[in-house]
């Protein structure tokens, strides 16, 4: 989006708020210092094959593709961990529900650990999680999976850093090359106020945006429970994306 204020609704205008994005270099995350451009960023317009190209429906989704739970089980046990469903919506700057949209979320087990080759966390695997599942918002822009909460797990950032508990969601737009990025916290933790990513964000508001809340009314009896983490793609209320850097 190259232009400065946003249409709203009614005729009202959104104002880009150029603080809400992390700095690309904040020293306290240190890889950012490496990775963060040296040079003007250009604007590269999309391809027409970028734009045209297929995009995923709604019958590509496997049964199990939004049970984390079950998805990735090896002997037909559930996954180890604390139960529970993540809801929520997708929503345009003006609270219009995203339907048809590809929602993607990956996530460590309950012991904080990835299922990946690079992982260099000593907690155990769990054979039977995977840490990955798609979801397609429905014609209200709700999706919602079943997993079970991630522990939190070290990094080593400045030697004894802690991430909270999270899972990464990446929401995909009319085009493959539309992709968004971010994190979801719980709340509640205080393992949130201690993260130096999390540090990284200037505005307690778009920390709170990222954190789910506790849904107590739609928890399962006996079984998991409940939280809600919506996402608001553009405008001043967006969710904060880990790749969105001009902010709206
Ligand atoms: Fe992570």
């Amino acid at each position: 989006m190259s232009g400065i204020i946003l249409p709203g609704a009614d005729g009202q205008l959104f104002q880009r708020d150029r603080d809400w994005h992390p700095k690309a270099d904040t020293p306290g995350y240190k890889s950012t210092t490496f990775r963060a451009p040296r040079h003007s960023l250009l604007s590269l317009g999309p391809t027409q094959s970028e734009m045209t190209g297929p995009t995923f429906g709604h019958e590509k989704l496997g049964a199990l593709d939004n049970d984390l739970i079950r998805n990735f089980s090896q002997d037909g046990t559930d996954a180890i961990g604390q139960r529970m469903v993540v809801y929520g919506q997708v929503l345009d700057e003006n609270a219009r529900p995203v339907p048809n949209t590809l929602v993607e979320y990956w996530q460590a087990n309950a012991g904080g650990r990835y299922r990946h080759k690079k992982e260099g966390y000593i907690a155990a695997l769990d054979p039977n999680f995977g840490g990955f599942g798609r979801s397609i918002t429905d014609e209200n822009g709700f999706y919602h999976f079943r997993t079970i909460k991630p522990g939190a797990y070290p990094w080593p950032n400045t030697g004894n850093d802690w991430r909270p508990a999270h899972i990464h969601f990446s929401v995909f737009g009319h085009a493959f090359a539309q992709r968004l990025i971010t994190q979801m916290y719980f709340e509640g933790d205080p393992m949130i106020w201690q993260c130096p990513i999390v540090a990284t964000i200037n505005d307690k508001a778009a920390i709170d945006q990222l954190t789910a809340r506790l849904d107590r009314l739609n928890t399962t009896p006996m079984d998991a429970l409940c939280y809600r983490f919506d996402i608001v793609l553009r405008g001043r209320r967006s969710t904060m994306f880990e790749n969105k850097l001009e902010g709206n």
